[in-house]
């Protein structure tokens, strides 16, 4: 099947500017969760981010077909400890401030697994994924899915069919998406009169901060500041009432909004930190300039690193074939000639191999050769993973943790 660039982006989806300052290119890179069956040739994207000096969203210069992108889709939500920890967290924040007993609607509801704890807590739940497999596996264990993209012609039936929801949800799906008009106008279509939005995305101050250039693929199509995501909010009759920041993926928001004319007070938090992004200077071109010197510099002395173990003969793998590993090794133009293979947890990934790489994924357990050396490919799991990994590290074992700059970590040493 052929992949489309679905578009070239001109204008910017938050503001409607056209003055972009490139940010970076990484030329041309392989669909981040394209897991290959077997290694072949591969269609590649080109990888450039771009910043709006309108209202300084981050935006990368492809928009890939989602039909192509998400109609099965390998990505399955974590149900590791760090993630199921962070999801109670969500429902616990969230259930502050909506009814008991209130619909909750989740976007991107992927297997189910953040609905299934709202149902626990008492309340009615419907998802809505274009993933066909994944909603399946989401009605399986009992949440019901539609398997559409949420949008205001989907979200009005859903209104007419379930009522208004209390509560619309999208963790980690609103920077994948084009047209966020059309998702605003549903929301609205959808939520009752003090009903809450609330959207989990990753934090671009983040992103800069920890130079995680490896979160930047074909997917993510925003990088957002809470000031960017104020003004598109305030520009489709809805305000940001709260924003937390939280550790998951590397660094995110949990930003709610409700109706502009609702009875919410907007809490301090969000003028602290849209006063935090100006004194940090995001809204200038030179930060993202050092940015990119950043990117590039961390780029070079990790691949070095990695090539330098390997060519001292260390067996070097892959821990987690996440997405951000599929463009942490493009980028890094790493194969498997210094990366014998990734292990992963997820069974979906297991039996293939890394895109554009031809590293292959194996299930942890699969190993039949320990590795003297695991490049953390999930270096957002880094806490959990290193805990769980004692006895490797005991017996001599380290790991390259490779942002926000590359570092060794092993039992007795910290080199790096
Ligand atoms: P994830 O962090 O969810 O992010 P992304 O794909 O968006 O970059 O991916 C983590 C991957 O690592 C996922 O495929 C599961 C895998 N994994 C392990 O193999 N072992 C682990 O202990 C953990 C926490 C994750
Ligand atoms: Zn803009």
């Amino acid at each position: 099947m052929t992949t489309e660039i679905a578009k070239s982006v001109t204008t910017c989806r938050v503001c409607g500017a056209a003055d972009w300052q490139e940010v970076i290119s990484f030329g041309s890179v392989p669909l981040a969760n394209a897991y290959l069956d077997k290694p072949g040739p591969e269609e590649a994207y080109p990888l450039e981010l771009i910043s709006c000096r309108s209202c300084r969203l981050l935006s990368l210069t492809a928009v890939v077909d989602p039909q192509a992108l998400y109609r099965d889709y390998a990505y399955v939500t974590s149900e590791s400890e760090t993630m199921t920890h962070h999801m109670r967290d969500v429902v616990r924040l969230c259930r502050e401030r909506i009814d008991a007993g209130g619909l909750v609607v989740e976007l991107g509801s992927n297997t189910g697994n953040q609905l299934q704890l709202f149902q626990q807590a008492g309340h009615p739940v419907l998802g809505v994924d274009p993933a066909q497999n994944l909603a399946a596996i989401a009605e399986r264990r009992g949440v019901p899915t539609v398997a559409d993209y949420f949008n205001e012609k989907v979200a009005t039936a859903i209104a007419g069919e379930h009522g208004r929801a209390s509560l619309i949800l999208g963790r980690h799906v609103f920077a994948h998406i084009d047209d966020l008009a059309d998702v605003l106008r549903g929301v609205k279509a959808l939520l009752t009169d003090d009903g809450l939005f609330a959207i989990e995305v990753p934090y671009a101050c983040d992103l800069l901060e920890r130079v995680a250039f490896d979160t930047i693929y074909h997917e993510h199509l925003s990088y957002f500041l809470i000031s960017t995501l104020d003004r598109l909010f305030t520009r489709h009759g809805l305000r940001a009432i709260d924003v937390r920041r939280l550790a998951v993926h590397g660094g995110s928001v949990l930003v709610t909004a409700a109706r502009m004319g609702s009875r919410w007070e907007t809490d301090e938090r969000v003028g602290e930190l849209i006063a935090y992004e100006k004194s940090e200077r995001l809204d200038t071109d030179a930060r993202y300039e050092q940015f990119a010197a950043r990117v590039h510099a961390l780029r070079r002395e990790l691949t070095e690193l990695v090539r330098k173990e390997a060519a001292n003969g260390k067996r070097v793998a892959g821990y987690g074939a996440s997405a951000k590993g599929t463009t942490l090794l493009n980028i890094c133009e790493l194969t498997s000639t210094e990366v014998r293979f990734c292990t992963d947890t997820t069974p979906q990934k297991q039996g293939r191999f890394v895109p554009g790489t031809q590293i292959p994924i194996v299930a942890p357990g699969d190993v039949s050769e320990q590795p003297d050396l695991y490049l953390l490919l999930a270096w957002n799991y880094a806490e959990e993973i290193l805990q769980r990994e004692a006895a490797f590290l005991d017996a001599g074992g380290a790991f390259i943790i490779p942002v926000p700059e590359p570092a060794v970590y092993a039992r007795q040493k910290v080199r790096q």
